[in-house]
């Protein structure tokens, strides 16, 4: 059976948009945990958009799961995920002019890079994932990183229409066997919904999936009415006397 990492980024979002505190991304892990979260991810990404080093430290702090660092391999980066030492470093492909992270880590191109900073991290036993999408020269690429884990890109298969699920489900079915069976350990995630998530959590050996966006829309939609009429409250029947 999976386990389920919560990314929280689009709470920082809510909160980035306004430039205010709230929502606080930090106390929110804590209700993922409280509602199963097996493990908190967030991305630091370097032009800071939603995650903000602040909440690096602070989950540090508080997350009693497992904390998982989405990050660009970069060496600012490296030094960041070394100060606060979560529980796994994910490396992710990062363009600025993206909406979210659009593809896989290309790990074939830049084996020698990506080694050096899997050893950096492991050094610390910080354990190295690799998101990538479902392609074998990716998978036989993370070995020789000496990565521990990769994360396979599931965008493909949640953008893809009901006739083409098949295919892209069984490309996640294979290329988790092929990582398997080169002895790295699976983890999965990107664009997971209520509606899609379940073939994808029947693939057997993959441990993890990693998901944000619709957890958050969802949140929204189960919590609004109750946020709304606690408002109406206030307007209706405010205090009478002066607090402030
Ligand atoms: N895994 C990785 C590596 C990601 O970059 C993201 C998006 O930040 C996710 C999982 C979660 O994707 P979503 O928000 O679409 O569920």
């Amino acid at each position: 059976m999976a386990s389920l990492g919560v990314n929280i980024d689009h709470i920082a979002n809510v909160r980035q948009a306004r430039g205010t505190v709230e929502p606080d991304p930090v106390p929110m892990a804590l209700l993922a945990e409280l509602g199963g979260a097996d493990g908190i991810t967030v991305h630091l990404r370097e032009d800071r958009r939603h995650i903000q080093e602040r909440d690096v430290k602070l989950l540090r702090e508080t997350v009693q799961s497992r904390l998982n660092l989405e990050m660009a391999a970069t060496p600012e980066m490296v030094s960041i995920a070394l100060k606060y030492r979560p529980e796994m470093v994910t490396l992710v492909p990062e363009r600025r002019e993206e909406l979210t992270t659009e593809g896989g880590l290309d790990v074939a191109g830049q084996i020698t890079y990506l080694k050096n900073i899997v050893k950096q991290l492991d050094e610390e036993n910080i354990p190295t994932s690799m998101f990538i999408d479902p392609l074998q020269k990716q998978i036989e690429a993370c070995l020789e990183t000496k990565a521990t884990w990769i994360e396979l890109h599931t965008g493909s298969y949640s953008e893809s229409d009901f006739l083409k699920k098949p295919l892209e489900l069984a490309r996640l079915t294979e290329a988790t066997a092929k990582a398997r069976s080169l002895g790295l350990r699976v983890n999965a995630g990107h664009g997971l919904t209520y509606q899609n998530v379940e073939p994808v959590a029947a693939i057997p050996e993959i441990e993890e999936l990693n998901i944000g966006h619709t957890i958050v829309a969802r949140a929204l939609a189960v919590g609004l009415k109750d946020a709304v009429s606690e408002m109406k409250q206030m307007v209706q029947n405010p205090r009478q006397e002066r607090i402030f």
